[in-house]
């Protein structure tokens, strides 16, 4: 058996995974037109690209109601906001996500309220939801990770039950169905990011999809500056200038015509690599909960059992890019985050309730273990590579795992490099 590529051996790989965002002329002629419109800003919003991909994006999803902006970040601050979520009240996240999910409370003047996970998801768990919940707790922020979705009935059932705002966190999951219904539509607000690397992508840019008019009419308004957004023009809010620009719109409009196609292509993919790495031992592809119709696949995660596989997600990640997959081993727990140290900036949420910001005791155990053992990350590019593409994974996993078992010393000596 080869010598690992970390070690100077072959790459497994050799040749690049396709790149991202892919591109044609017809992105070329959509900017171009907008750039000869002479309408590239986003105002009066919405304009007429940003309008089109609205509506369209509506009907992808399944939705009712949607306000494009500049990133999926805001997008999740201006539905606290839109919702009346705000100063003092606390929001429930989860601890295993991007720093966003918990920094958008923080901007609407929220607290964020870090919990546990599921293993068999990664994704926030509705029991640790339901302990979490305190007085003051006004929202829930599920985050649908990687290719995974949260429960969204029990979530839904925890927030009938105790009166709160649910705000899906959909940066991943851009097509993704849940028993018949479009992630982000339903929770009352579904957030977007069309940031670079998502499955969808204009470099930057957000959708925020509203179950209800008024709510879409209160968003609308936070992010055009205030400006009343409802048929009688009387709902004027508090806002600033967080419109999508009509070139990402023109962008975006491109992306959805090639969208159908490459969401059947990564569904087709998955599978194979379901069935693929369910062969290699030591390894745990997670359950298909059947009410997940359809995965949206911008990661594709799974488990490792690091007693029968001979290393941790951490050997992993290093042994494997090395081979030429693109991979990783996924987030930081939320409280040792490097992207989130809220204690260490002149925000006013940390300054006065300093209570909620020492993590010193936290330990959330599902989180640490999935952080820090058994949760890995694959690439979406490695898909559109064909089934060459997986099987080149699984021959780097297979590699890695029979190196690892010859000596196992090569493990520490990957973690120490
Ligand atoms: C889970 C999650 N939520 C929110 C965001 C924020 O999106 P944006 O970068 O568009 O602000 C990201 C990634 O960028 C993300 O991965």
């Amino acid at each position: 058996m080869s010598e690992l590529a970390l070690f100077g051996g072959e790459t497994t790989r050799t040749a690049a995974y396709p790149v991202w965002p892919i591109h044609d002329e017809r992105d070329v002629a959509a900017v171009a037109e907008v750039v000869r419109s002479g309408n590239w800003g986003g105002f009066p919003y919405p304009g007429p690209q940003t309008q089109r991909f609205l509506d369209s994006f509506i009907e992808l999803q399944r939705g009712q109601y949607a306000v494009a902006v500049m990133n999926g970040t805001i997008t999740m601050e201006v539905a606290l906001r839109a919702a009346g979520v705000g100063w003092g009240d606390e929001v429930i996240v989860p601890a295993y996500t991007f720093q966003a999910t918990a920094s958008a409370p923080m901007m609407a003047g929220a607290i964020p309220v870090l919990v546990d996970i599921d293993p068999d998801t990664f994704c926030i768990d509705p029991v640790a939801i339901e302990a979490a919940i305190s007085e003051r707790t006004r929202a829930i922020i599920p985050v649908h990770a990687g290719s995974q979705m949260a429960d969204m009935d029990a979530i839904m059932a925890i927030a009938a039950r105790h009166e709160l705002i649910v705000i899906e966190d959909a940066a991943h999951a851009h097509g993704a169905v849940w028993n018949g219904q479009g992630a982000g539509t339903l929770g009352h607000f579904g957030s977007f990011s069309m940031q670079s690397t998502k499955i969808m992508t204009a470099g930057e840019g957000g959708v925020l999809l509203c179950r209800s008019e008024e709510d879409a009419w209160r968003a609308a308004s936070i992010i055009d500056c205030g400006r009343p957004h409802d048929p009688a023009g009387k709902l004027y809010t508090q806002g600033g200038n967080y419109r999508m620009t009509e070139l990402q719109a023109a962008l975006l409009n491109v992306a959805l015509e090639r969208f159908p196609a490459q969401a059947q292509m990564r569904e087709e993919m998955a599978n194979y690599m379901d069935e693929a790495l369910s062969e290699v031992e030591g390894l745990r592809v997670l359950p298909r909960d059947p009410r997940h119709e359809k995965r949206a696949l911008y990661r594709y995660t799974f488990a490792i059992d690091p007693d029968e596989f001979g290393a941790t997600n951490i050997v992993l990640e290093r042994a494997l890019n090395a081979e030429g997959i693109p991979c990783s081993r996924g987030y930081d727990p939320m409280y040792r985050y490097d992207l989130f140290r809220p204690q260490h900036s002149r925000l006013a949420v940390p300054s006065a309730f300093p209570q909620y910001f020492d993590f010193s005791d936290m330990h959330l155990p599902v989180t640490e273990r999935i952080s820090g053992q058994e949760g890995f990350w694959l690439d979406e590019e490695i898909f559109r590579a064909g089934k060459e593409g997986v099987d080149d994974v699984i021959a780097a996993l297979t590699k890695a795992q029979s190196a690892l078992r010859r000596d196992p010393s090569l493990a520490d000596r990957i973690r120490a490099l």
